[in-house]
């Protein structure tokens, strides 16, 4: 017998993160045309973009120039505009910014959190509650990111106890919502059942990168588990410099295409949406994994034959 399809949210929030977690594995593109692709994200219906990174300059060179982005971007009501950020200048350069949110981000795993940010994990947490209050000070919400929650480069396997447990200080430490990272691809749906199992009740957005192929299927597991808010990024630019064999995020078009035709509401144009994914590729210089943006919508070429 077919088992009835679990039931599925009527709408979801897509985050786009190409021009911070995309752009970031990029060679440097000018602040211009940074400026120009977020513009025109900001008018396909998505509430949320990542602008950038208020990271150290040497670490992250493609992010240097943030503070320009933040100051140029047109701002279309309705859209929360926000950064990452790694420590408590973070912070301080997202609020002179005008940034509307920050992503404090912290990895499950030691090695990967000391390659990125120099500290170990636990280094790391015991410094988010004081980011907390800057942040809340200053009247910006906060996201928790826990980066490689399903696994790392460098260390294999994490433990979804581990996991949880970040998720948990996150919380306790007034964090507004949570993000589990899944930084190198390397989650699969029965472990995407396995993490969000165990956390607590709260804001939750999955960010997974599409490594394995197994991006769009993480996500029908996640919906089926009740996630609404999804990070992808426009055409599939992204990795982590700091994690070898990364590559793109989920594509956003992609993503978006799906949930529409599953009657799941975005909010967002795709016409517009497959506008961005070309002009991102232009803007990098060389040809995206974006599958929508080569093949048209479901139906295009039907009309095309027509
Ligand atoms: N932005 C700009 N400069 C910063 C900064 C920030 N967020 N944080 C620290 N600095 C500066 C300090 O002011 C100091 O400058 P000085 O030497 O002129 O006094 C210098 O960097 C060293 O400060 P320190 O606190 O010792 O930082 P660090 O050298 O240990 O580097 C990070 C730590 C977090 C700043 C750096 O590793 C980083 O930016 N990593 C980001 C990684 C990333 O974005 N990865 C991808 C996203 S997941
Ligand atoms: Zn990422």
């Amino acid at each position: 017998m077919v088992q009835t399809p679990a039931k599925l949210p009527n709408s979801a929030t897509v985050r786009e993160v190409g021009p911070r977690d995309g752009l970031q594995n990029e060679e440097p593109v000018a602040v211009a045309d940074r400026v120009r692709l977020v513009d025109a994200l900001s008018r396909t219906g998505l509430r949320r973009i990542e602008v950038g990174a208020f990271v150290h300059p040497d670490a992250i060179p493609p992010m240097a120039g943030s503070e320009e982005v933040f100051a140029r971007i047109e701002r279309v009501p309705g859209v929360r505009y926000t950064a990452l950020v790694p420590n408590a200048r973070g912070v301080e350069r997202a609020f002179a910014a005008g940034a509307d949110e920050v992503e404090v981000v912290v990895s499950a795993s030691t090695t990967h959190n000391e390659r990125n940010v120099r500290r170990t994990t636990e280094e790391s947490m015991k410094a988010v509650p004081a980011l907390v209050t800057m942040a809340h000070d200053a009247a910006i919400p906060v996201q928790g990111i826990v980066a490689t929650a399903f696994g790392c480069p460098y260390e294999g396997d994490v433990d979804p106890i581990r996991v949880a447990a970040l998720v948990h200080a996150y919380l306790d430490a007034g964090c507004d919502s949570v993000c589990l990272g899944d930084t190198t691809g390397m989650a699969t749906p029965t472990r995407v059942w396995d993490v969000i199992g165990r956390l607590p009740a709260c804001d939750l957005t999955l960010h997974l990168h599409n490594t394995r192929g197994t991006g769009l299927a993480n996500v029908l597991a996640a919906l089926e588990a009740g996630v609404t808010n999804y990070d992808a990024s426009v055409g599939g630019m992204g990795g982590c410099p700091y994690a070898p064999g990364a590559t793109g995020n989920i594509v956003t078009e992609d993503l978006v295409h799906m949930l529409e035709d599953m009657g799941v509401d975005t909010g967002v144009d795709l016409g517009a949406l497959v506008a961005c994914a070309a002009m991102a590729e232009e803007i990098v210089g060389r040809e995206l994994p974006s599958q929508v943006l080569r093949a048209g919508p479901r139906t295009a070429a039907t009309a095309a034959a027509r």
